[in-house]
C-alpha cells in the first residue's frame, strides 16, 4: 500500500462585490484555529503545524476537509457569482516516489457531506453514477495520475472540473517566471506549492496560477472562460478532497 501525504496550509478567499460594495473576507489561515468548523472525513487530520493532512493511497482511501459553514458566493437576490480571489499552499509527499495517490482537488460544492463518494480517480468528488449526479461542484484538480476514462492529458496536470471529472480545461502543471518562461512543476515532488484561483465576474474568466515561491506569478497557468453564476448556488461549501 503506497500512500501520499497531502498537506494543505492555508486558505484565503476574498470577495469583492461591486454591486453592493459588500466585501466578505474568509480565511482559515492555520487550520488549527478553524478546526471546530472543519468537517474531516476519511483519513484526515490537522497536524501540529496547522496543516490539514489528507492521506490518499493506492488502496483508495478517501479524505475530505470541508469548512462546515456555507459561504455566500452570490449577493442576496442577485443571480450573479461574486468575483473572488483565493490562495492556498499544498505539498504532496508520496511514500514511494513511483507510487503516489491520485492528487487532490480544491472544491466548491453544494453539500459538505461527501460520504459515499468514490476516491482515487474521482478525487472524492463523484460517485460512480456519473450521469445522475445531484450535487453541484466546481473544482480545481491537481492530478498525479492519468485517467484515460476522463481523458486526462498526463500524470501531472491541473484541471478545472465543473460537475464532471472530465476537465473542461487542463494543462501540464507548471509556473511562469517573471520573464514569461514556463517551468515544469512536479505536483507530488514533496515541494511546497502555492496556488491562486481568481474569478473575474465581469469578464467571466477563471485564472489558476501556481508557483513554488510565495510571489504570485503574472501569467496564469490555466485560464478559462466560464460563468460561475450557473455553477454556484447562493451559498456553497469549500474544502479539499483527495
Ligand atoms: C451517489 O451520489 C448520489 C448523489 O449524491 C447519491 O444519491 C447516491 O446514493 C450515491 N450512490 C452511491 C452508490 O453512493
Ligand atoms: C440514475 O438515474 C436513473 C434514472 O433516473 C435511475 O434508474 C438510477 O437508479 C440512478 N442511479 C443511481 C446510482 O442513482
Ligand atoms: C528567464 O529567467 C530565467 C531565470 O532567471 C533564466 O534562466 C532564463 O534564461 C530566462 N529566459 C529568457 C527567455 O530570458
Amino acid at each position: 500500500m503506497a500512500q501520499t501525504f497531502v498537506f494543505i496550509w492555508l486558505l484565503l478567499i476574498f470577495f469583492t462585490n461591486l454591486v453592493s460594495s459588500l466585501t466578505q473576507d474568509f480565511s482559515f489561515v492555520g487550520f488549527k484555529r478553524a478546526a471546530p468548523n472543519i468537517i474531516l472525513t476519511g483519513v484526515t487530520e490537522i497536524a501540529n503545524t496547522g496543516a490539514i493532512r489528507l492521506i490518499t493511497d493506492t488502496q483508495r482511501v478517501i479524505g475530505h476537509a470541508f469548512y462546515s459553514l456555507p459561504i455566500r458566493f452570490k449577493p442576496t437576490g442577485v443571480n450573479r457569482a461574486m468575483p473572488f480571489s483565493m490562495s492556498f499552499a499544498i505539498a504532496m509527499v508520496p511514500e514511494f516516489v513511483t507510487l503516489g495517490g491520485h492528487g487532490l482537488a480544491f472544491a466548491i460544492t453544494s453539500t459538505p457531506d461527501l460520504r459515499g463518494y468514490l476516491p482515487s480517480q474521482y478525487l472524492g468528488l463523484l460517485n460512480s453514477s456519473r450521469v445522475n449526479f445531484s450535487s453541484l461542484f466546481f473544482a480545481v484538480e491537481f492530478d498525479t495520475v492519468r485517467d484515460l476514462e476522463f481523458e486526462d492529458i498526463n500524470d501531472n496536470h491541473v484541471g478545472i472540473d465543473i460537475n464532471s471529472m472530465e476537465s473542461s480545461s487542463s494543462t501540464p502543471a507548471g509556473y511562469f517566471l517573471a520573464n514569461s518562461t514556463k517551468k515544469e512543476l512536479f505536483l507530488d515532488g514533496g515541494r511546497l506549492i502555492q496556488a491562486w484561483i481568481d474569478y473575474d465576474s465581469i469578464k467571466k474568466r477563471l485564472d489558476v496560477k501556481l508557483s513554488p515561491f510565495s510571489e504570485k506569478p503574472k501569467l496564469s497557468l490555466l485560464s478559462c472562460n466560464v460563468d460561475l453564476s450557473s455553477v454556484l448556488g447562493d451559498k456553497m461549501y469549500v474544502g479539499f478532497s483527495a
